[in-house]
């Protein structure tokens, strides 16, 4: 909460092609609060790095990212879109609460197991403190609700212990955060293998719909889409490639398990996954032609970009500095 007005806060990575699991688990629903709460929008590179990157896909994707935000119907004028590393706040908080983070807490966050397995090569301290900066780009915001895919809820909730622990040593500094999952589009499962979450960086590519993919690609990957030897489309644990495709055509088309499961009976899997890739090329349509138009003008980006850093910054600011004074640290 900031000047009585509650705060919307979510970040995405730049740290490869954004897909239809991030637009449907997350960024779709960033606007949801856009009319009523003061909402920040993040592009967080410093997250990025925790994996290796190559400079110059780093920089064209946190562009992009930015871009994709704004086609995807976040205004800047009314939402703060900005990127992580532009407020170097984010940098000296998170150090702070790494003095109030248990590495016990650490050690169990699912997402530093998964991505120190397949990244063993090089499991340096940033990934495992990574959920210590996403606490501090929450918190540093006063947020009141993260909009997040279910994948990043644990994070948010070890946000909302070491924004309490603050808080009993040092009362009234944090606001306590909740995290907000949609219930469809939480997990967009990889359509080649529908128990793994679709990922943009897996590296089996026909398993993940970027938003960028154009709709003859987005066509072929639903074709190929894994699904299982019965025939009838019907959602059930047991089914998960086809469970997965109804959620998705569900959160492209508005409609309801019930009403997708009759509207597709008698009918072969054939047909419903081109219906599938159908909907979901039709609902990234229009993204994708605002994303053209946006990502060739680099002058605005970078003017929205330096606004958005500077909103940011002034928020910031003002919880590092109440932090500051709590903790003891000296003014000159
Ligand atoms: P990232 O970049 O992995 O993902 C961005 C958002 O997309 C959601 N998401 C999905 N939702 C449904 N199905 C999927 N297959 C899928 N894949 C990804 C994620 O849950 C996320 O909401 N740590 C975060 C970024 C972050 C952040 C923050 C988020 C940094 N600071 C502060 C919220 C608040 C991450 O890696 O997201």
């Amino acid at each position: 909460m900031f000047n009585d007005r509650k705060v919307s806060y979510s970040g995405v990575q730049p740290s490869g092609n954004l897909t239809i699991g991030n637009y449907l688990g997350a960024i779709r629903n960033f606007k949801t609060y856009s009319d009523r709460y003061k909402c920040f929008y993040c592009v967080v590179d410093m997250h990025a790095i925790t994996v290796r990157q190559v400079p110059a896909e780093l920089r064209r994707r946190t562009y992009e990212t930015l871009a994709l935000y704004i086609a995807c119907g976040l205004d800047p004028e009314i939402n703060t879109l900005y990127v992580q590393s532009h407020v170097h706040e984010h940098a000296e908080l998170a150090w702070i609460l790494n003095c109030f983070t248990m590495f016990g807490e650490l050690s169990r966050m699912t997402q530093f197991k998964d991505k120190s397995a397949r990244h063993a090569d090089n499991v340096n301290a940033g990934l495992f403190t990574y959920p210590v900066l996403m606490a501090s780009d929450i918190l540093l915001y006063q947020t009141d609700v993260v909009p997040v895919g279910i994948d990043q809820k644990q994070h948010v909730e070890l946000t909302r212990d070491i924004a309490t622990r603050f808080n009993q040593l040092y009362p009234d500094t944090f606001t306590i955060p909740e995290p907000i999952v949609v219930s469809t589009g939480k997990k967009i499962m990889s359509l080649a293998d529908p128990l793994k979450k679709m990922s943009k960086s897996d590296e089996n590519l026909n398993g993940v719909v970027f938003i960028l993919d154009d709709k003859d690609t987005i066509i072929r990957k639903f074709k190929r889409a894994v699904t299982d030897s019965d025939t009838e489309i019907r959602d059930a644990e047991e089914k998960p490639g086809i469970r997965n495709l109804i959620n998705i055509y569900s959160c492209f088309t508005g409609k309801t398990v019930p009403e997708i499961e009759q509207e597709f009976k008698g009918v072969g899997y054939g047909d419903f996954k081109i219906a599938v890739g159908e909907a979901c090329a039709a609902g990234l349509e229009p993204i994708q032609t605002r994303f053209k138009e946006l990502v060739a003008d680099k002058a605005y980006l970078e003017a929205q970009m330096k606004k958005g850093a500077e909103e940011a910054a002034w928020y910031a600011r003002r919880t590092l500095g109440k932090v500051r004074k709590k903790l003891g640290f000296t003014q000159v």
